[in-house]
């Protein structure tokens, strides 16, 4: 009697278990046949009149119905848990890559981020870093530097006069006077910076734009020793072995002068469109400074001599990221300079 009756709450129990439809038709179904004051519980009290000699199989059967409802209970609440966190996960699901809303926080000009790696780089050689006037007297920028006043850099194509012989620097290199003024020798600086000149614009051509300009003073200064700063400058920027070569170069400043080329990166030497098949790209100007500068500048000739140099930042990091166009660097478009 008792056992039929059990059967019947197993079979409708699983039933009710395994069908309720959401968490709380569940719970409900727990309470009422699992429950403490639930079916099986009100069955469970009927152990008491059962015959002594049929107990040990109604309990053993009470007890296997028990197990089959809890279990039933268990896998269904497991199931309803698990689709209430994958809603949950689908729901607040989100897409790392998109950007952010609200301001985005700036970043440095590339111009800005590779002079600051270069600051770095001399300053390990212990170089100090020095800046000088955008607007120059014509002695720094010209007569100093053993410019001679018919020079055509003078020119009106190439110079921003302004009034009382001041020029908009057409150069970093009058800082090389002016440091030796100031530090006399022995002496090491690099001095960037924004020059200018009336140039006609075009991919290649700014009338504003940064060199960086290196000098170094000392006694017995070679030849050998620029071209030992200049190849590690070339790696420091392209961040890999180069090879570096000079030709003849003229600068009144200097003497000898030189134009300093690196093998070209595309191609290695073989020739291609980016060195004009020639297989080498110019980087700077270079040379022993001239006796008339280190006079210029305060310092005996005969007793000290160094090298400077002065190359086309902006060129240069046109090279170092493949930047087509010069125009790109003073346009503000954030479609290029949120790429660095
Ligand atoms: C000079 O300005 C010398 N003062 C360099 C120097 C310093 C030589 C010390 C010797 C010793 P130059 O006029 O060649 O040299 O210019 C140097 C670099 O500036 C060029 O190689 C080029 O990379 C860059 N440059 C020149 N004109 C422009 C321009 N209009 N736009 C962008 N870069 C330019």
């Amino acid at each position: 009697m008792l056992e039929s009756r059990l059967r019947e709450l197993e079979s409708r129990g699983l039933a009710q278990l395994e069908n309720a439809a959401d968490r709380e038709s569940l719970e409900a179904a727990r309470v009422e046949i699992l429950g403490r004051k639930g079916s099986l519980q009100a069955l469970s009290r009927e152990m008491a009149i059962v015959p002594a000699d049929q107990k040990a199989l109604i309990g053993r059967l009470l007890n296997g119905v028990k197990a089959a409802l809890e279990q039933a209970y268990d896998r269904r609440k497991a199931a309803f848990d698990k689709a209430a966190l994958d809603a949950r996960l689908e729901g607040e699901w989100f897409d790392l890559t998109v950007p952010a809303p609200g301001v985005r926080p700036g970043k440095l000009h590339p111009l800005t981020q590779i002079q600051q790696e270069l600051e770095e780089y001399f300053t390990s050689l212990g170089f100090a870093v020095m800046d000088g006037p955008e607007v120059e007297t014509e002695w720094y920028n010209f007569d100093a530097l053993n410019i001679p006043a018919t020079h055509p850099a003078r020119d009106a194509q190439d110079t921003f006069w302004m009034e009382q012989g001041h020029v908009l620097r057409t150069h970093t290199s009058p800082v090389q006077v002016r440091a030796m003024e100031k530090f006399g020798a022995p002496l090491r600086i690099i001095a960037p910076g924004r020059v200018f000149r009336n140039e006609a614009i075009d991919a290649s051509h700014e009338h504003t734009f940064y060199q960086l300009e290196g000098m170094m003073i000392d006694r017995d200064v070679s030849v050998a020793h620029m071209v030992y700063f200049l190849k590690g400058l070339m790696q420091a920027i392209f961040r890999r072995e180069v090879t570096v070569r000079l030709r003849p170069g003229f600068f009144p400043f200097v003497e000898p002068g030189f134009e300093l080329d690196i093998q070209c990166l595309i191609c290695a030497g073989k020739g291609c469109a980016v060195c004009k098949q020639s297989g080498w790209l110019e980087q700077c100007g270079c040379g022993l400074v001239h006796p008339n500068v280190l006079r210029n500048g305060g310092i005996d000739p005969g007793v000290w001599n160094g090298f400077a140099f002065g190359l086309g930042l902006t060129r240069l990091v046109m090279m170092r990221y493949g930047i087509d166009d010069i125009r790109w660097f003073a346009s503000g478009d954030l479609r290029f300079l949120s790429q660095f």
